[in-house]
């Protein structure tokens, strides 16, 4: 069109047909569930009007992230007018190192969410198979839905994800296999020798993307790194992990996978370009350099999931002994109307009745003020 041209819609009012997206969109996009997030400190404010609230129902960290990344971050925001370098260089340099991989090996993202909805459409067509632990991270099986995917679950065996069934359910059709290691919202693991049983099951054309949010929580020896067996030579492994939990970064929304450079490769293609603010180009490297911040987070971390597990096992519950920054219990009663009433209290908690466990709720580790806030509201209202 010329400038100032007419375009060939001018004084058309806008009264064509209605569009019913549901009839002509992807008809994949119809079985999607949306994410339900844990409720916001906001949401609570606005809806009971109260101000004292504490929120454990999105495994953040409540120490927040290193005084080093703030001022990084800081320092950054004069140069927001401009594209981060699309290569992200020095993160990905960075990330390899912390990790004693390639660069090549390294691909980043919008929190590991993002890392989650493309891999799938690197691997998946329609009608193809993946597996998936039920239950577990609901974002696999919705975004590998969205690509046409056949989900298979498998049951959990005593609430940890069960390798030898997931292994007997890969056929000549399955393109990924989600493991989500530590395990949200049991926060259990599966071990090495399991692992490594696994793998030596599945044939290479299968992806196994290990998702190890809650790594940095995991303590127990046998918790196996993803990263080991793609060191070993697994090029089919793809290993996860996010600033998010442990380095107190949620709101910046920072992943990064790891994977063989010729997965990489792809994943940067079809990615969309820019796909980390210059924020979080800064935080990572300063982030991964300040190891006292994350080992004092881990072991505040430690001693408060401790200190829930006892607890609440003294308050008649159920814990499950927890490899991550949250613990999820069986309060052998309807979790749904508990919440509300922890919610009354000022207390923000997820319960699992979504996951189809009624009866279970997940929190997160706090603060120990927090925490003490958790157990008093519950030792009352269940009294
Ligand atoms: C297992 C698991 N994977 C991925 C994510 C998403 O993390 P991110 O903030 O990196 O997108 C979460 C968030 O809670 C999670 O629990």
């Amino acid at each position: 069109m010329r400038p100032g041209g007419a375009t060939p819609h001018e004084g058309t009012p806008h009264d064509a047909t209605p569009h019913d997206v549901t009839s002509c969109c992807r008809p994949e996009a119809l079985t999607l569930v949306e994410y339900v997030a844990g409720m916001t400190v906001e949401e609570v404010q606005r809806e009971l009007g109260l101000s004292d609230i504490v929120k454990l129902s999105s495994n953040e960290n409540p120490l927040g992230p290193s005084p080093r990344v703030l001022e990084a971050i800081a320092a950054t925001l004069p140069k927001l007018a401009t594209y981060p370098e699309k290569s992200f260089f020095d993160l990905k340099g960075a990330l390899a190192e912390a990790n004693g991989v390639a660069a090549e090996s390294v691909f980043v993202g919008h929190g590991t969410e993002a890392l989650i909805q493309l891999i799938p459409q690197l691997y998946v067509s329609p009608g193809d198979e993946v597996v998936v632990a039920d239950v577990t991270f609901g974002r696999y099986e919705e975004a590998s839905k969205l690509m046409g995917a056949r989900v298979v679950r498998v049951p959990l065996s005593d609430l940890r994800h069960d390798l030898e069934a997931m292994a007997a359910a890969v056929t000549p059709r399955t393109r990924v296999v989600w493991l989500c290691n530590p395990n949200n919202p049991t926060g259990t693991i599966v071990r090495r020798d399991e692992v490594a049983a696994f793998l030596a099951a599945v044939p290479p054309t299968v992806a196994v993307v290990f998702d190890q949010a809650y790594f940095e929580f995991a303590d127990a020896p046998e918790y196996p790194d993803g990263l080991e067996y793609f060191k070993a030579g697994h090029d089919n492994v793809i290993v996860l992990r996010t600033f998010s939990k442990a380095y107190g970064l949620a709101g910046l929304r920072l992943g990064y996978g790891i994977a063989a450079p010729a997965v990489r490769q792809l994943l940067d293609t079809i990615k969309e370009p820019f796909n980390l603010n210059r924020l979080s180009v800064a935080a990572g490297p300063v982030a991964l350099a300040d190891t006292d911040w994350r080992e004092r987070c881990v072991e505040e971390n430690r001693r408060g999931r401790e200190l829930l597990v006892a607890e609440l096992a003294r308050l008649g519950f159920d814990p499950v002994p927890s490899q991550t920054n949250f613990v999820f219990v069986d309060v052998k009663q309807n979790a749904d109307a508990l919440f509300e009433r922890l919610l009354h209290r000022g207390v923000i908690v997820r319960p699992a009745s979504g996951w189809g466990l009624p009866t279970c709720m997940r929190v997160t580790v706090g603060t120990p003020e927090q925490n003490r806030r958790f157990l008093e509201a519950l030792a009352a209202e269940t009294a």
